[in-house]
């Protein structure tokens, strides 16, 4: 079969990156998550000590950092100047940076760059916020995957706290999701945005392997 794309966009823990993930391993093919790529783009400006919302210091943090996607055993692996991070970039702190820091342009331009190069070799399903609507529009399928802003605290809290890590309350957890979801859909740098041909699924009514079955009957009635 030819190389095709499946995008996956929608906000923060509406589930997409387990689901995107999980639809790739049903059919055979690679998974890209472009939201690791701006977390570790938020990690390197944390670890330097600089404003993730700052113009200037981001374009020379940008030319500074080797940042690379490695793909070890099909897991996607974040190298940050030769160090894997992969593990770091997972805390509050790299979220609330990571959604700073992508809404330059300097730093969407340089993802995008590298995603697209990525997902040009092979098939891919990849999961964030731009990828029908800037990244790859020429997807074969693409799909916007929802859920109320409560629901998806709750499980970002027990994915935290799964993890280990009970630094936060579910209120701030909220208040973290509702900065974000304002900051990504209100950019002026490609933001969040449901394209009209997009099959949304909503994940409040549905299990995560629910909505993964109902993602794979669209692509097979396509296919
Ligand atoms: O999907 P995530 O929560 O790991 O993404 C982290 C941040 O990166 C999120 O706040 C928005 C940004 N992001 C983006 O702007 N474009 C993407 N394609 C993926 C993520």
């Amino acid at each position: 079969m030819s190389i095709y794309q499946i995008a996956v966009d929608g906000p923060s823990g509406s589930g997409k990156s387990t689901l995107a993930k999980g639809v790739a391993k049903e059919l055979g093919i690679m998974y890209l998550d472009t939201g690791a790529m701006y977390r570790t783009c938020g990690l390197a400006a944390i670890k330097r000590r600089i404003d993730p919302k700052d113009d200037a210091q981001v374009k020379r943090l940008m030319d500074e950092i080797k940042l690379e996607v490695k793909f070890i055993d099909g897991e996607q692996h974040m190298i940050l100047d030769g160090e894997d991070v992969t593990g770091d970039i997972r805390t509050p702190q790299v979220s609330v940076a990571a959604s700073d820091i992508s809404a330059l342009p300097v730093v969407r331009t340089a993802m995008v760059e590298m995603q697209r190069s990525i997902a040009r070799k092979q098939s891919f399903v990849l999961d964030g916020r731009d990828i029908a609507s800037n990244v790859l529009p020429n997807a074969k399928y693409k799909f916007f995957v929802t859920a109320k802003a409560s629901t998806r605290a709750e499980r970002r809290l027990a994915e935290l706290q799964e993890r280990g890590d009970f630094s936060q309350s579910y209120e701030e957890v909220l208040r973290d999701i509702e900065y974000r979801d304002e900051q990504d859909m209100n950019r002026l740098s490609a933001p969040l945005v449901q394209v009209p041909e997009a099959i949304v699924i909503n994940t409040d009514e549905h299990t995560i392997e629910g909505t993964r079955d109902l993602l794979l009957s669209y692509i097979n009635e396509v296919n």
